[in-house]
């Protein structure tokens, strides 16, 4: 899929994955729609990209908000693009240190935003895409779902992040395949992790920490270094139906 002229719909666009892939798939000479509910700093992207870019204050788990926000990026040009990032977590174990059960409430949050958030964008953003003329290959757009390492190598207190996660990589196959009809490549990215706001409130030592594990580079990954694995997925057409890790070969332990 070429990049340049394309529309790209990102949510999550306003801050850390999801931002770096809207600046980098803006450079490559898209057309960027900056899904986000956070509308300071989805304006402040909006505001630095300049031209061909819509900020448009959205909340992924509900169905009317997406087809609304589709509906405001359609004037962008044709939609070919859909990159779900807005996603995040919350820990907590399947029975705590008082043997009290994970709060459901929590529990349903957590599936909600990022298993069922990233299917609303992904089944609306399919039907814009399947509307589209076809490359000469035959492709309409791509689709490209986060989920984490997480939904392998879950830890300790990763319960309710893990299940969601894994939910955005099984369904990667069977999206793959129902699209394939219309020319709409799926696949699911599995971060390990990267130095993003979504780490603002952990402890330095913490962080630390994570990048200890990591074999080579043992650092946290760089935000841009999953935007260019979004930019070569969009661009390689033979890539469908698959979750690809990027992790520096790091495996979670159990905590
Ligand atoms: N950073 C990491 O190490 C890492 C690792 C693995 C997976 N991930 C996943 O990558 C994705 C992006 O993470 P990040 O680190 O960039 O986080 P981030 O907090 O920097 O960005 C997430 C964005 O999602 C937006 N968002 C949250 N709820 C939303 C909603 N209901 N509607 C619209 N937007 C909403 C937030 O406003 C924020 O701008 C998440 O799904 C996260 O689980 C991150």
């Amino acid at each position: 899929m070429q990049i340049n002229g394309a529309v790209a719909f990102v949510t999550g666009g306003a801050s850390g994955l999801g931002e770096a892939t809207a600046r980098r798939l803006h450079a490559h000479g898209a057309a960027v729609a900056i899904i986000d509910k956070n509308a300071e700093r989805g304006k402040q992207v909006e505001a630095d990209l300049g031209e061909r870019v819509r900020y448009i204050e959205t909340d992924v788990t509900s169905g009317e908000s997406v087809q609304a926000a589709l509906d405001a990026a359609a004037d962008l040009g044709p939609l070919r693009i859909a990159v779900n990032c807005a996603g995040s977590g919350m820990a907590g174990r399947t029975i705590g240190k008082d043997g009290a059960p994970h709060d459901l409430s929590i529990y349903e949050w957590v599936i909600k935003l990022n298993l069922i958030g990233t299917f609303n964008v992904a089944s609306r953003a399919a039907a814009v895409i399947s509307q589209q003329a076809p490359n000469a290959d035959g492709e309409r757009g791509v689709i490209v779902n986060t989920a984490s390492i997480a939904a392998f190598d879950g830890q300790i207190g990763q319960v309710a992040y893990s299940s969601s996660k894994g939910g955005i990589v099984g369904m990667t196959l069977p999206m793959a395949r129902d699209l394939a009809v219309v020319g709409i490549r799926v696949m699911t990215i599995a971060p390990g992790s990267f130095e993003t706001p979504i780490f603002g409130f952990v402890p330095q030592e913490m962080k630390d920490g994570l990048s200890s594990i990591v074999p080579f580079p043992n650092r946290m990954g760089i935000p841009d270094e999953f935007a260019q694995l979004v930019q070569h997925i969009a661009e390689n057409p033979y890539l469908n139906g698959e979750t690809i890790r990027i992790d520096g070969a790091v495996r979670f332990p159990p905590k």
